[in-house]
């Protein structure tokens, strides 16, 4: 059967997620939350990671082949839980899959900008993300709302995707990388590559005091999927307990296993 130009019976069909590693289970775990019913398919590409220090091109091609491969085993929706990938290549992948309800994920500087007092904001990304035009157009839209700062964060995320989550090297990037940028008056960070939240506790204890807030896109970025596929009424009933299959590029039981612990760890 074709429903909304989406071979099969579609809407038991599990929704694709994918990220150039172990990062977009931050978005993950939200959907699930907030999707109980759904199954999803994560699919990280590790073998290829980091996506953020390569060209756009290279990124744009990894992140084709991970969606085709996706569409292979068959979903019905796909979250690009990656700012990087987003960046990179959501509007080519929308023009590739017309039907497919698709989303991505960007820094959350609105909500920043929205609930901010007039302080300074802080983003943390990849390098690739910061360098990219959407990013730049996002930033102009809030230019003169708030002082938004970009934080270039190369070589963050593979503390994630080596589970070094304890340590003096962590403390030493951050004192390194961010704090340079931190000031009196910096009022919020924003999470802008879905690798973060999983530092969100590191971060925090090197903040100390400070009153800053962390935010991230990963609850909006849900709710958009969850919208999207309610309009083509692909949602399943409520009711049972859908599954998450993880699948990894590394090909390794260990990155498998991490995803799993990730999935699970309490934000
Ligand atoms: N998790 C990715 C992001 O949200 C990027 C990590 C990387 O591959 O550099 O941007």
């Amino acid at each position: 059967m074709i429903r909304n130009g989406i071979p099969g019976s579609s809407r038991e069909l599990p929704v694709g997620f994918m990220d150039s590693g172990l990062g977009g289970l931050s978005v993950l775990r939200e959907a699930v939350r907030i999707m109980p019913a759904e199954d999803f398919i994560y699919y990280g590409d590790s073998l290829n990671a980091p996506y953020g220090t390569k060209e756009q091109e290279v990124i744009r091609e990894l992140t084709f082949a991970v969606v085709e491969n996706l569409m292979k085993q068959g979903i019905k929706g796909l979250a690009v839980a990656c700012n990087t990938a987003t960046s990179a290549a959501v509007r080519l992948l929308r023009g590739m899959y017309p039907e497919l309800p698709i989303v991505g994920i960007e820094p959350a500087v609105k909500p920043a900008v929205v609930s901010s007092h007039g302080g300074r904001i802080l983003v943390m990304a990849t390098p690739m993300t910061i360098a990219q035009e959407k990013y730049h157009a996002l930033l102009e839209q809030y230019r003169d709302q708030a002082e938004i700062i970009s934080v270039p964060c190369g070589g963050l995320m593979e503390f994630v995707e080596q589970g070094k989550f304890d340590g003096e090297q962590l403390d030493t990037y951050f004192r390194e990388h961010l704090m340079p940028f931190l000031t009196e008056d910096t009022e919020t960070i924003v999470l802008g590559c879905t690798h973060y939240p999983f530092l969100r506790p590191q971060l925090r204890e090197f903040l100390g005091e400070r009153p800053i807030q962390l935010i991230d896109g990963s609850y909006g970025t849900s709710m958009e999927l969850k919208r999207r596929l309610k309009v083509k009424d692909l949602l399943r009933e409520e009711g049972r307990k859908g599954e998450v299959n993880i699948q990894n590029s590394s090909g390794s039981q260990a990155m498998i296993d991490r995803s799993y612990e990730l999935l699970a760890m309490p934000f």
